[in-house]
């Protein structure tokens, strides 16, 4: 199953979904989410259809991009308390398993022979606090957080300089943005960090549509892109109707070394379709 545009899609039989509260208690069991195997609407593509898509085709880049943000949600209700802790548990319990140490071991080894890396941009994580309510799909934001900071933590032992982390997504609640705030993240407002990205930058971003790459990449190429694969960008392009410049995404996959991004457990889609690129020096 690919999930190019990021969809996660939950089992709309279940009663749960959608209905169930977000559990305050840490121990409060997960509630298990049945992914589609095929999706045969993604809902915000369908938000889009006909006269949206014909009218998106006239919009420049970036206001073509700005219809792929994800709102806030718009009561949450957690605590940065209880962000915290929720991250502190999934984070420790990542940083324990293979999906980590295989990471660890791509970027030690790429490093002394790939382009150095001052400045780590992370976009569309997602929110900490999604507004479906459903703890997986939280979860993917805290694990895809934490491989960014595992990422980061190694270019700066590397480089022997602090490395700047900036993290960009316009569905943060304020909690959200307190949060990245207390691990040491810059966060900004889009498009700020579009302009941030230069030959020295780890750009991170899973699952992002194209457009917001497009925009990403408009100024300069990163020295390393950690995001989706090139063949399919095509196809999403093809799949949105949609005159989309990817000739900078093609230039990366053109000249950028191309490692698979090590996955989770088979059926965890929290990586899935992700590829590391990454510039020799
Ligand atoms: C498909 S979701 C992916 C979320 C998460 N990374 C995942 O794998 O489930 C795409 C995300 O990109 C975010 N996004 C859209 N425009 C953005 C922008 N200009 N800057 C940063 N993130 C953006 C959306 O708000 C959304 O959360």
């Amino acid at each position: 199953m690919s999930t190019i545009g990021g969809t996660i899609s939950v089992d709309s039989s279940s009663p749960q979904v959608g209905t169930t509260p977000w559990p305050a208690d840490e121990d409060e069991p997960w509630i298990p989410v049945v992914r589609r195997k095929k999706q045969s609407k993604d809902p915000r593509r369908s938000r889009r259809s006909g006269a949206a898509r014909a009218a998106s085709s006239r919009l420049d880049g970036e206001e073509q991009q700005r219809q792929f943000e994800t709102p806030p949600n718009p009561s949450p209700q957690l605590t940065l308390e209880q962000i915290a802790r929720r991250h502190d548990r999934i984070s420790t319990e990542w940083r324990a398993g293979a999906c980590c140490a295989q990471l660890r071991s791509l970027v030690e080894k790429s490093l002394p022979s790939h382009v150095r890396l001052t400045r780590a941009v992370c976009l569309g994580i997602g929110s900490f606090e999604p507004v479906e309510s459903v703890p997986m799909v939280a979860r993917v934001a805290h694990v895809q957080l934490e491989a960014f900071r595992v990422m980061a933590e190694l270019l700066e032992a590397h480089c022997g300089a602090p490395v700047q982390r900036i993290i960009q997504e316009p569905c943060f609640s304020p909690t959200d943005k307190q949060f990245c705030e207390s691990l040491g993240f810059r966060v900004v407002d889009t498009p700020t960090a579009f302009d941030m990205i230069d030959g020295e930058t780890l750009l991170y971003g899973i699952h992002l549509y194209i457009p917001t790459w497009a925009q990403a990449l408009r100024k300069q190429l990163p020295g390393c892109w950690v995001g989706c694969r090139v063949d399919d960008c095509e196809r999403y392009r093809d799949l949105q109707n949609q005159d989309i410049d990817i000739a900078r995404i093609q230039a990366i996959d053109d000249t950028f070394d191309k490692m698979p991004f090590p996955q989770e457990k088979k059926g965890d889609f929290t990586f899935s379709d992700t590829v590391v690129y990454w510039a020799q020096r």
